[in-house]
């Protein structure tokens, strides 16, 4: 362990006194990057007393071993290590909710943040001139050089569209930097989502507005060590997001993203389907058969990745939640015909019956996966 961390007069004198920010840090194999991190943290507060809560699910290179280790020389130093669980967005919640300091900062682990702007964001939040402070990357003077085309490409749509369809009027809602008054955050926090990314996102569109908030120009760096963990399935965690926050939160993010695997499962369906009847020239019936595996197949493995990636199933547990899912989609294809022809025969509509139909068979399909082939445990 790295000598400079002893603890000093300093550390215990600020140990004793309550923290005015909680400093939450999200972790996911980041062991070479969190004791780094606190240095700097311990550098940039100076004498204002501070904590920090990092939360660890549990990361296979034991980041949490070595947060425990600074823990035992720093009382001001917390970990939560969550086991069976994941998600960015969960992990955030969880630390802030662990603090009881009046503001909560989060920022990354990897020090592409820039923590010296931390008690620039404090001051505002304490002045009560802001309740939340973004570290932001597109305001004047902040910037994310260190994106790639394709990535700064992709970043700039998300906002774009976060703008046009919630209303948002910040000009970096997707940054993973920011700092809140904690009694707002608690005030908000049943109506987040635990999963996904865009914690920030959720948060100002879950306010509706409600929130004073400032930006902070920041230079959004490099990693230190080690490499992202956001990957493709972002995009549409991001959309699921979008689509929970404009029907209001009536319909959650999770069954938003099991209806868009489900649309998805209907072109696998009707392609395979094609490919079955035109270039292998089977009967109708075998056709449809396989088409319907096929898509099954699919609709599991996107959703096992998307929808219940905090669940995720892996080795023998993958197998056995394929074939339990074949079997609750076959009753929810049942229980669609049903629906459909009780439909039929009171109005003889076509596709009034057909949607119907469809709809009692992705509300059985998501019940009944999420009751046993995804389940808690
Ligand atoms: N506990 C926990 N669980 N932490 C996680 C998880 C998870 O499932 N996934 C990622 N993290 C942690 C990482 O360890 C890191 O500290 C932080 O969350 C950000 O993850 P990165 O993998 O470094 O994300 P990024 O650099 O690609 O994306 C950052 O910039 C985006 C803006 O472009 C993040 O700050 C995003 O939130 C932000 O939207
Ligand atoms: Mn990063």
């Amino acid at each position: 362990m790295n000598e400079a961390i002893n603890p000093g007069p300093e550390i215990a004198r600020q140990a004793a006194a309550l923290p005015e920010i909680s400093v939450v840090v999200p972790t996911f194999n980041e062991r070479d990057n969190v004791t780094t991190l606190y240095q700097r943290l311990e550098a940039t507060f100076g004498a204002t007393p501070w904590e920090v809560v990092f939360v660890d699910d549990n990361s296979p290179d034991h980041t949490w071993q070595v947060v425990r280790e600074l823990s035992r020389r720093d009382p001001r130093v917390r970990c939560i290590r969550r086991i069976g669980r994941r998600g960015l967005s969960g992990a955030c919640i969880e630390g802030i909710l662990a603090s009881s300091a009046p503001y909560a900062a989060v920022i990354d682990a990897d020090l592409q943040h820039d923590e010296t702007q931390l008690p620039k964001m404090l001051a505002l939040l304490r002045s009560g001139e802001a309740e939340l402070v973004i570290g932001s990357r597109y305001v004047e003077g902040g910037s994310a050089d260190s994106f790639d085309k394709q990535r700064a490409g992709i970043s700039a749509f998300a906002t774009e569209v976060a703008k046009r369809t919630l209303g948002v009027k910040v000009s970096d809602p997707m940054s993973g930097f920011f700092a809140i008054r904690r009694d707002r955050f608690e005030k908000l926090a049943p109506e987040l989502s635990t999963q996904g990314f865009k914690i920030l996102l959720d948060i100002i569109a879950t306010a509706r507005g409600e929130l004073r908030t400032k930006e902070v120009p920041f230079t959004f760096g490099t990693r230190l060590h080690g490499e992202s963990k956001l990957d493709s399935m972002v995009a549409m965690d991001f959309l699921g997001l979008v689509l929970a926050k404009l029907t209001g939160d009536v319909i959650s993010l999770r069954f938003i993203l099991f209806g868009l695997v489900g649309t998805s499962g209907l072109v696998v369906h009707l392609t395979t389907l094609f490919i079955a009847l035109r270039l292998l020239r089977l009967p109708f019936a075998e056709a449809q058969l396989m088409g319907a595996v096929v898509a099954m197949t699919s609709n599991f493995i996107l959703n096992n990745f998307l929808t219940y990636r905090d669940q995720r199933l892996t080795g023998f547990g993958l197998v056995r939640g394929l074939l339990l899912f074949y079997v609750v989609c076959s009753v929810g294809l049942f229980a669609n015909v049903g629906v459909a022809f009780s439909v039929y025969d009171q109005e003889p509509i076509w596709w009034l019956a057909g949607a119907a139909g469809a709809l009692m068979g992705v509300v059985w399909n998501y019940a009944m996966s999420g009751l046993f082939v995804w389940r808690k445990r």
